[in-house]
């Protein structure tokens, strides 16, 4: 894929990945943190993969496997444009304005989750909802195939895009379990700590 001059992205500040691969580090896993385009200083005792487009992304995580748990957090945007331009498009007098078709980009948490091979022991995502919540995470939790999803309700109201606090509730096969709103970087210590009762319970 080349990394283009326009594209589509979706809205994320990263913070809340960015504290999840600090927090697994500072707990003594070998981290690996695939990263999109964020303002944030790569974490101390973290490998960083830095990628700017959703095949990149799928590529490497594939090639950071085997793992025991993958989680993922990042904002991957859902289309991107078919046959982007090999050279910037110019904007020119009189002209009408594009039309762009897209297609769909792969989803890399269902992919990493079907696998039938070398599948993590612990396969986590996120779900971002503006509506209904807890009915949609439960859905993405069955549609995806992974073992937990973490929702959080990304309402412009809430302040959690893009800002430094989070509201989750945790989706699992057996229950949802409400956390408190804390600092996002608690959400990573208390993922962290979930995560360790379940490889060594
Ligand atoms: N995700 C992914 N690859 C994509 C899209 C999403 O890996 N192409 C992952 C996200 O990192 C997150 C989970 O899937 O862990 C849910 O993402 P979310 O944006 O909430 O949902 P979508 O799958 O995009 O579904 P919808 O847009 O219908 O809500």
């Amino acid at each position: 894929p080349i990394d283009p001059v326009r594209y589509i992205a979706n809205r994320s500040s990263g913070k809340q990945g960015h504290a999840i691969a600090a927090a697994a580090a500072r707990a003594g896993a070998a981290v690996t943190l695939i990263s999109g385009p964020v303002n944030l200083p790569d974490p101390p005792g973290v490998t960083v993969v830095h990628v700017v487009t959703a095949r990149a992304m799928l590529q490497s995580v594939e090639r950071a496997l085997p793992v025991d748990v993958a989680i993922f957090a990042a904002a991957v945007a859902d289309w991107r444009v078919a046959g982007a331009a090999e050279q910037k498009i110019k904007k020119k007098a009189g002209q009408s304005t594009p039309e762009l078709s897209l297609v769909e980009n792969p989803d890399i948490l269902a992919t990493i989750a079907k696998r039938k091979i070398q599948r993590p022991k612990l396969v986590i995502g996120f779900a971002a909802e503006t509506e209904n919540v807890a009915a949609n995470a439960e859905a993405k939790l069955a549609a995806k195939g992974c073992d937990w999803i973490l929702a959080n309700d990304v309402s412009p109201a809430t302040g959690i895009m893009g800002g430094d606090r989070n509201t989750i509730q945790l989706v699992t096969a057996q229950d949802i379990e409400p956390w408190p709103p804390q600092s996002k970087e608690d959400v990573a210590a208390m993922l962290i700590a979930r995560i360790a009762a379940e490889l060594v319970p």
